[in-house]
């Protein structure tokens, strides 16, 4: 047998036999010519079936293989700057076919438009079309280069419980199981409070995992399950917190170009906008971004705009504000020094303005907005106690997190990246449910 091809390696076996072993997405069949369309996990490949060169039978079988069976081809690169794929450019004159299943009757995904609903319910499938592929690939890499720069750059990797005992962003979009004689468990909202105990042990950590929010709203950016990257370091301020950011999202953003340029393409992703994302990032006060909306606000004539943009100090941004923040800018920009009230209970006050907090979200742009959320946090016991009890959280819950102010408390700081809306940003998409393989929302627990 030739050797094995992977489509994203098609160009290093130009010129010669090889076998694909993979799926029929797509057949079109142009009188004494069929394309194959032929996926194999690492891409697409089209393969071509002239009826002059081939015996009668095998050309038949290539005529009739129907669309998802899967097969084994063998057959000859060429270089054909025309051909469909990904990454495309190359073709396979097939020589040889073998149908390893053959598919009976119709495939629920036919090659048409079908409803988003219908999509969902059909995830299991609907992962193996091109835009849903490729999608899936960038999130792969943009999770591989999360953990390459954190491991490259003196972070330990902790992994924080799932099962906690109480609230870390707010009591609302709490997920309850019963724990045996316990009480109440709650799904981990984040795993900070932990990697805040962890670094007084390693200096700089992280944690990766599943993520859990109730989210009572159906929105573009919410899933109820998503994953995020916190990482957390001691002898940390804000500016330093803003610092790191920055080249850790450079690096994310650089690698993925590198390594999923043709999945981005097929996508249709602007490449441009995403290599200028190098440091530094522009940064702007909560005060003065509320001074550009009020700004903004008074000079439009779109009376939905005005409505949507409507904000008092002391509100958090919501996706319309963050929308037009992000395009004032072509990198992310971060949005320091929100107000206290408006933020969890943890962030450390401004030096002089306890009505503000050392906080900063980061916003993608194209109007994307907050892909992560962070803060120094309070270093002082009594503060942080008096914060606790004010957010109404079981201080109880909370002894061993006070503790830790008490043995050997220093500035520290840390934030969340939330990987689906990173990938939504990178990938160019309207919504963070084409991110994950299988999204979880509001309305959604199947497949
Ligand atoms: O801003 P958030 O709520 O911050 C925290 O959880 C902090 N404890 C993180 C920390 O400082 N260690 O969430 C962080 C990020 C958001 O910026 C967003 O990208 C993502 O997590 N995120 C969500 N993504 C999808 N669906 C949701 N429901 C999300 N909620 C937050
Ligand atoms: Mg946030």
């Amino acid at each position: 047998m030739p050797p094995i091809v992977q489509a994203n390696r098609i160009a290093d076996y130009d010129g010669q036999e090889v076998t694909l072993e993979g799926w029929v997405y797509n057949r079109t069949h142009k009188g004494k010519l069929v394309f194959l369309l032929v996926r194999d996990g690492y891409g697409f490949v089209q393969c071509v079936a002239f009826e002059r060169d081939l015996e009668p039978a095998l050309f038949d079988a290539i005529v009739h293989v129907p669309q998802e069976s899967s097969v084994r081809i063998s057959g000859v690169v060429r270089a054909d700057q025309r051909a469909p794929g990904i990454p495309g450019g190359y073709e396979i004159g097939i020589t040889g076919l073998e149908t390893i299943q053959a598919v009976e009757g119709d495939y629920p995904i036919a090659l048409k438009e079908h409803g988003v609903d219908f999509l969902l319910d059909h995830r299991h499938l609907w992962i193996r079309v091109p835009s849903q592929w490729a999608i899936l690939r960038v999130r792969a890499t943009v999770i591989s280069a999360i953990r390459e720069w954190l491991d490259g750059n003196g972070f330990t990797l902790m992994d924080t419980p799932i099962l906690t005992p109480a609230a870390c962003e707010g009591t609302t979009t709490l997920f309850g199981t019963e724990y045996f004689d316990e009480g109440t468990a709650y799904l981990a909202q984040s795993g900070q409070l932990y990697n805040e105990a962890n670094i007084f042990a390693f200096g700089r950590v992280y944690c990766f995992g599943p993520t859990f929010r109730a989210e009572k709203s159906k929105t573009r950016r919410h899933l109820t399950e998503f994953w995020m990257v916190e990482p957390e370091m001691a002898f940390c301020d804000l500016d330093q917190l803003m610092e790191m950011e920055e080249q850790f999202i450079s690096h994310i953003v650089q690698r993925t170009l590198r390594d999923c340029r043709a999945e981005l393409a097929s996508l249709n992703r602007d490449l441009s906008s995403l290599e200028r994302i190098t440091p530094p990032f522009p940064r702007i006060s909560y005060d003065d971004a509320l001074a550009k909306l009020t700004e903004i606000r008074a000079e439009t004539d779109d009376p939905e705009l005005k409505e949507l943009l409507k904000i008092e100090w002391g509100d958090d941004f919501g996706s319309p504000h963050e929308t037009q923040l992000t395009q004032l800018f072509d990198k992310p920009v971060f949005v320091y020094g929100y107000p206290t009230i408006a933020k969890a209970f943890y962030m450390e006050p401004w030096p002089g303005r306890p009505d503000v907090s050392k906080s900063v979200d980061l916003l993608a742009p194209e109007g994307y907005g907050e892909i992560t959320g962070g803060s120094e946090r309070i270093s002082d016991p009594d503060l942080l106690l008096e914060r606790i009890r004010e957010h109404d959280l079981p201080e109880d819950a909370f002894r061993w997190y006070i503790d830790l102010r008490r043995y050997g408390s220093v500035p520290h700081s840390g934030f969340g990246l939330g990987v689906e809306r990173t990938v939504a940003w990178i990938c160019g998409i309207d919504h963070i449910r084409e991110t994950i393989p299988y999204p979880r929302t509001i309305n959604r627990v199947y497949p």
